[in-house]
């Protein structure tokens, strides 16, 4: 694929790369994407499950919901795409990898600097104290769960409605403004403040390629926008960035 030696050549020549990565990049691992046909905006309601209006009015439901997704998520291993990235961060200087995904594989695979834009659903966080604690149980045996001051647990995760946690936010923003190519990989780019990493860094002056299975609504900013899945476009790219 022409494409991919031209966008090898970027990643070669970069001295700076940033990475955003959403659902699809796991799709192959079998975590159920947000968008598209088999998303799972499909088949539940956001508002019932992903706001703190539904987590103030129906906790256990809410609960019930992630619990269905840890054992999701549990049950995945990171694919070939994930291990690309690893491969790519020991190669740069200048690396980081911005994640929207909650599903922590990004981590299982080895990355080891990881920006988490989302939250991670394997930490826990207290509405009274404050105080958050990772939990990897695949299911939490009792909903919802508790913190030891007694008050009511949540997943650490930003749902809608909800701002990003600042530094992150402001530590990708600063790694897309100074990448010399972003890497736009798995995601509908339809959530912001997310989404608006893909314009910054382009105006920015970074090369921006995008590897999707679809277009996106900003494919037409992108140098180059790869076709396809990430588990088999994005080892060939970093394998022809190591020639
Ligand atoms: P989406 O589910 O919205 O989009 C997934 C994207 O991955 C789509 O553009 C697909 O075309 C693409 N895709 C699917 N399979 C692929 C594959 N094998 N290889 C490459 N691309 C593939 O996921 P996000 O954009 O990540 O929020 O969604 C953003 C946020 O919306 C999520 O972080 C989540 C959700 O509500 C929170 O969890 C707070």
């Amino acid at each position: 694929m022409p494409g991919l030696d031209l966008a090898g050549d970027w990643v070669t020549r970069a001295a700076s790369v940033a990475v955003l990565t959403g659902a699809g990049i796991s799709a192959e691992s079998g975590v159920p994407t947000f968008r598209g046909p088999s998303g799972l905006w499909r088949r539940f309601r956001p508002e019932d499950l992903a706001t703190p209006e539904a987590f103030a009015r129906d906790p256990r439901l809410v609960w019930e919901w992630y619990n269905w997704l840890r054992q999701r998520m549990a049950a995945a291993r990171p694919n070939a795409a994930h291990f690309a990235l690893v491969k790519l961060e020991a190669r740069i200087a200048r690396f980081t990898l911005i994640t929207q995904n909650i599903d922590g594989l990004h981590e299982r695979a080895g990355s080891a600097k990881i920006l988490k834009l989302h939250g991670d659903i394997w930490r826990l966080r207290c509405m009274s104290c404050g105080a958050d604690w990772p939990d990897r149980r695949a299911t939490l045996p009792k909903l919802p769960p508790h913190c030891s001051c007694g008050g009511l647990a949540r997943p650490d995760i930003v749902w809608f409605g909800e701002p990003l946690p600042v530094g992150v936010l402001r530590a990708a923003e600063r790694a897309v403004t100074n990448a010399e190519l972003l890497l736009v990989i798995g995601t509908a780019a339809q959530v912001y403040p997310a989404a608006g990493l893909i314009p910054l860094g382009k105006a920015s002056g970074a090369k921006v390629v995008e590897i999707n299975t679809e277009d996106t609504p900003f494919s037409g900013i992108a140098d180059f926008a790869l076709r396809g899945k990430a588990g088999e476009l994005l080892p060939q790219l970093v394998e022809r960035a190591s020639r």
